[in-house]
């Protein structure tokens, strides 16, 4: 049997046995720090690390603090958190009255640098009196003792090393046990468990911040906790990701804010300060700007270099974007036709089993290596058949993506 079995084979005992599901993060990483922990318990193979953990009732949690590594730090990546003081900040803080709330969410906040980070940039900008009346900071983490620590708000020495000298000094009192946060706005701070794929969001967020966490699971978990949050942003609302994150940038559910630093927004285009100021009622040109951004999805859609078709709950084809037409040498006129009677359907034989699965099943799948033939080549294609739903989970269709992997 290969590593790869056996690895599934142990992660399928794990969900079965121990209730908990590490199916969706990368393998790649899971393999590297699952070895790390049989070294150090002189396991050799995963059949007897699962009889390990038959006779050892406190392994799993062991395991979870090896393989979530909750390196984390106060203003990580300074520019982007600079970015993120001087552009994003102002913009969320002008748009609301003094009483209205500002609502964050710090999702894997780790032990807890990042959630601190943003309560004392909010507590800059908009004084400490009012950050008290109007912020409201959500952290959680799946990771229980990450967020025990994080409750304490207290830091060694190398642990602020990050945070700039200035605001050491105001917003951290020197003690004998370390760097202890400021109390004060510590109370804005909310810590709770949650998982990330299996807990609900929260919701009506003005900003998002999930940093370094998304590039642990495979790409469909990513899209999953991707729509999870979009859902969770109010429109216009900011998400600020991790540097290394790189889907968000090729998904159409958030418009870049800035690509380098990995902030976006749900919603119209912001390269206007007048999007930002949206009042409760949408004026003639914010109306103008939201339809120019539906505009602008569509145009996303046709101009994608990836072939993708969209199907509706029916099964029906109701969209098909310019690549997807050159490749599979299809045109509008198929449109609003039923998947099983297009012509590619026959080459991929199981497509059409596929999709009714994703429409009724709403969980991606996807199909590797499929062969398709035109009349001068013969490609291979990776197929990902992705449910999509708007904002009250009602189910629109399903997104079907052709990846060639030809060599
Ligand atoms: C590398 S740390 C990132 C911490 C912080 N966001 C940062 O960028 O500095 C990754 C965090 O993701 C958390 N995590 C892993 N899987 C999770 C899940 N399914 N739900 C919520 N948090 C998760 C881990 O416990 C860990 O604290």
């Amino acid at each position: 049997m290969g590593d790869r079995e056996e690895l599934e084979i142990f992660l399928e005992y794990l969900k079965q046995n121990q209730g908990c599901d590490l199916t969706v993060y990368k393998h790649s990483t899971l393999q590297r720090r699952l070895g790390v922990r049989m070294r150090q318990i002189g396991v050799n193979t995963y059949h007897s690390y699962i009889d390990y953990f038959k006779h050892h009732s406190e392994e799993l949690s062991i395991l979870l603090d090896t393989i979530f590594i909750n390196f984390t730090g106060f203003f990580r990546d300074f520019d982007a958190w600079e970015y993120l003081a001087n552009q994003v900040i102002p913009k969320i803080i002008s748009r609301k009255k003094p009483h209205e709330p500002i609502r964050i969410w710090s999702a894997s906040c780790a032990s807890g640098e990042e959630a601190y980070t943003l309560a004392l940039l909010f507590a800059e900008a908009l004084g400490i009196e009012q950050y008290l009346q109007q912020v409201q900071i959500y952290a959680t983490d799946v990771d229980e003792a990450a967020l025990r620590q994080a409750r304490q708000h207290c830091y060694t020495i190398s642990e602020v090393a990050g945070v700039p000298p200035a605001f050491l000094d105001k917003y951290f009192e020197s003690t004998s046990q370390g760097y202890v946060f400021n109390p004060t706005l510590r109370r804005r701070v909310i810590f709770a468990r949650h998982n990330l794929l299996e807990d609900a969001p929260i919701s009506k967020l003005d900003l998002l911040v999930c940093r370094n966490t998304l590039m642990y699971f495979n790409p469909e978990a990513q899209v999953k906790i991707l729509i999870r949050f979009h859902f969770a942003l109010k429109n216009l609302g900011f998400i600020f990701l991790g540097k290394a994150e790189t889907l968000v940038s090729r998904s159409f559910l958030f418009t870049p804010v800035s690509i380098k630093h990995r902030i976006f927004s749900k919603g119209a285009k912001l390269e206007s300060n007048d999007v930002l100021m949206l009042s409760n009622k949408p004026s003639q040109k914010n109306t103008d700007i939201l339809i120019e951004s539906k505009d602008l999805w569509q145009s996303a859609f046709e101009t994608n270099p990836i072939a993708q078709l969209i199907v509706a709950p029916n099964n029906k084809l109701i969209g098909v974007n310019k690549s997807a037409r050159n490749l599979l040498n299809m045109s509008a006129n198929d449109l609003g036709n039923p998947l099983p009677t297009l012509p590619l359907v026959t080459q991929f034989g199981e497509l059409n089993t596929q999709v009714e699965q994703t429409l009724q099943n709403r969980s991606s799948v996807s199909i590797k290596n499929a062969q398709w033939s035109t009349a001068t080549r013969v490609y291979k294609l990776d197929i990902d058949i992705v449910p999509i739903s708007d904002s009250n989970c009602r189910l629109l269709g399903a997104t079907i993506i052709f990846k060639s992997v030809t060599n």
